[in-house]
């Protein structure tokens, strides 16, 4: 097949691959996807950063020889450079090699190595050098300076930074799944793309939110922040202008919030909706913002995206033989997992249900919530369908909900 490299800048190429088709990436939607690959040519080697996903070879190969016949070179890799082991990111690496030249360098992080071997198990016979903070490699005129940033997806990710051009090849952070024919941020609505790097921060980086800041003081501290011309990230589009999504992360990472709640319910028949309205309307009463979730219908990871800058969250689940209804389930465990906490938020929650026997939704919904880092601060359990009354208290506890989150 064939496929052209994008020009970066001299010498530097975009020889990733657009995986159009893919709706789902470990667990959530998403509506295409990129896996970014890049290559630098020095005046001495070319180096190779990151690979790409399975069923992807072909049109990787083919934006690598195009680069290669861009810049009137022979088909020679000397240094592989990879930032992180997901097999999103490495899945042709050991085949890359072989190609391109066995005999070629390897640069990754400690970690990174040993998930290598642990992933593919065909690594332990290649020589590997470890690298981290401080190691720098000279590829003839130019120079790349490795850096570690653990959890940043994994603990084995590591960016590379191109000093003379000032571009930071990120890997995971500041990435996007988003699948689109051109390559940098210019051609796309920045609203757009933030809110799409907002998605895949809530949803993948949530939890490495300590170590983001520690990394974002130590990039800011060390003076690389302010050389950083362009970031390359291994996930959609090239940002040509940092700052938003440097501005954003460092928002995201440290529990920056809006005035904004998430509601989020499912019903059996109709009466936890009709408190999920009420809730919402005393909310939206107050002038706070409200993003609203059915559970029946809505994924799980485009809840976690709003929840990640909502000062608080109202939960409704109908009570099914005396616990929630199951379909909130899976919800509950990404909220779990993401660990909204670690951003240094503080989140509220009112939690609602209708019940017919005995009750019991709430008392789980509320353990669950206060595992998953959440500090309910109200709740109200309805017999069967609401009544003008009852109706009247859930519009109260949601404006209530919503002056707290004010003060
Ligand atoms: Fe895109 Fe952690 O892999």
């Amino acid at each position: 097949m064939k496929a052209k490299a994008v020009k970066m800048a001299d010498g530097v190429y975009w020889v990733g691959v657009i995986h159009w088709h893919s709706r789902t990436f470990h667990g959530y939607g998403i509506p295409g996807t990129t896996y970014n690959a890049y290559l630098v040519f020095g005046e001495e080697k070319t180096v190779l950063i990151d690979n790409v996903y399975r069923g992807m070879f072909e049109q990787f190969d083919a934006r690598v020889k195009d680069a290669f016949e861009q810049e009137g070179k022979d088909f020679k890799i000397d240094v592989f450079v990879q930032n992180h082991s997901e097999m999103d990111h490495s899945t042709f690496l050991r085949e890359t090699i072989a190609k391109y030249n066995p005999d070629a360098e390897i640069y990754a992080s400690a970690n990174c190595i040993r998930f290598l071997e642990a992933q593919y198990h065909n690594f332990s016979d290649l020589e590997i050098n470890a690298v981290a903070t401080g190691d720098e490699l000279d590829i003839g005129g130019r120079t790349l300076k490795f850096v570690s940033a653990p959890m940043l997806h994994w603990p084995d990710s590591m960016f590379t930074f191109l000093a003379e051009e000032g571009i930071l090849f990120s890997n995971d952070a500041f990435g996007q799944h988003v699948a689109h024919s051109k390559r940098f941020d210019e051609n796309y609505d920045t609203e757009y793309l933030l809110r799409e790097a907002q998605k895949y921060y809530a949803n993948l980086v949530t939890l490495g939110s300590p170590m983001l800041r520690m990394k974002l003081d130590e990039l800011t501290n060390s003076g690389l922040l302010e050389q950083i011309k362009m970031i390359a990230p291994c996930h959609g589009q090239i940002w040509k202008n940092p700052a938003p999504i440097v501005e954003k992360y460092s928002e995201w990472g440290s529990g920056v919030c809006k005035d904004k709640i998430t509601v989020i319910f499912d019903t059996m028949h109709h009466s936890t909706e009709k408190l999920a309205y009420q809730i919402a309307e005393g909310i939206m009463s107050e002038d706070v913002e409200v993003a609203m979730y059915f559970m029946q219908e809505d994924g799980p990871d485009d809840v976690i995206t709003d929840i990640l800058d909502s000062k608080a969250i109202a939960l409704g689940a109908p009570t099914m033989m005396n616990k929630p209804f199951p379909r909130i389930g899976n919800m509950m465990y990404w909220l779990d997992c993401v660990n909204f906490k670690g951003t240094g938020s503080e989140k509220n929650a009112l939690i609602f249900s209708s019940k017919g026997w005995g009750g019991g939704a709430i008392a789980k919904l509320q353990r669950d919530l206060g595992e998953a880092g959440f500090t309910v601060t109200d709740t109200l359990d309805v017999l069967f369908v609401p009544d003008e009354d009852v109706l009247a208290e859930a519009f109260e506890k949601g404006a209530a909900l919503a002056r707290s989150i004010k003060e």
